[in-house]
């Protein structure tokens, strides 16, 4: 990689003001000072340092967003603000991407990373990864429905979905809605709200709550992230290995 590159990439500003750098024999790689932005460089090996302070590589990032509504699962967009909009500019370096989509008016769980090979893991079909959501429906839902989905759900355009283990947290009769929380074993697009709707019944607000053995952090406000713990990481790797 470019010398410029990584140190714009790690957060030493523009290329413009990383030239500057250079230029003013504040760069070092391996304790010599390097004048060329376009000298190649392994931040894995090299020992890169701006002003005597050692720059620390770290080649992939994880973050938990607790999306809201309103912005879209896209790197970017033209019209609509997405999540990594929501992230702050250093976060933004090291062009991470959300880890599958929720839908614009769905909040909840999402993964941003730049870790290509755990993002392919956990969206493979293969995998059937759990995907656990909270729901407020309108309608009573109830055995029927709870059966139904235990037993398999036809999408409208002929997906069986894998038996899903629907459960009632509360229904009000007044306003005739229901709170639920379902786990889906695929990530068809709109899967929950077309599963209700192959039940006749629409999905009124959607929150995503697990994926995994990653679960939503309630201490995140909506429209907030934190990098993973450790351990987070750790236990996705093991259950992606
Ligand atoms: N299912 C949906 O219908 N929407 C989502 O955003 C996620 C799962």
């Amino acid at each position: 990689m470019r010398l410029d590159k990584f140190l714009a990439h790690t957060g030493y500003g523009t290329r413009k003001s990383v030239k500057e750098l250079i230029k003013g024999k504040k760069v070092t790689v391996n304790e010599s000072v390097i004048r060329e932005g376009k000298t190649h460089v392994q931040p894995e090996k090299d020992v890169i340092s701006v002003s005597g302070e050692r720059v620390h590589y770290q080649e992939f990032f994880y973050f938990m967003l607790h999306k809201p509504q309103g912005v879209i699962s896209a790197t970017e967009d033209k019209v609509h603000k997405t999540v990594i909009d929501l992230l702050n500019h250093q976060d933004q370096l090291s062009n991470p991407f959300p880890v599958g989509r929720l839908d614009k008016d769905t909040e909840g769980l999402l993964l941003i990373t730049n870790d290509g090979v755990l993002a392919h893991e956990l969206l493979s079909p293969r995998k059937e990864v759990d995907k656990c959501y909270e729901a407020i429906i309108e309608g009573i839902v109830g055995e029927k429905e709870i059966k139904a989905f235990e037993q398999s759900v036809m999408l409208d355009d002929g997906f069986v979905c894998r038996p899903a283990k629907l459960s009632v947290l509360s229904t009000s009769p007044a306003d005739q809605t229901s709170k639920i929380q379902v786990i889906i074993h695929e990530g068809k697009f709109h899967q929950v709200k077309r599963m209700f709707e192959a039940v006749e019944k629409k999905v009124q607000y959607l929150k995503r709550l697990s994926m995994g053995p990653l679960v939503l952090d309630e201490s995140l406000k909506t429209g907030h992230y934190r990098p993973l713990t450790a351990n987070e990481i750790a236990e996705l790797k093991a259950f992606t290995k």
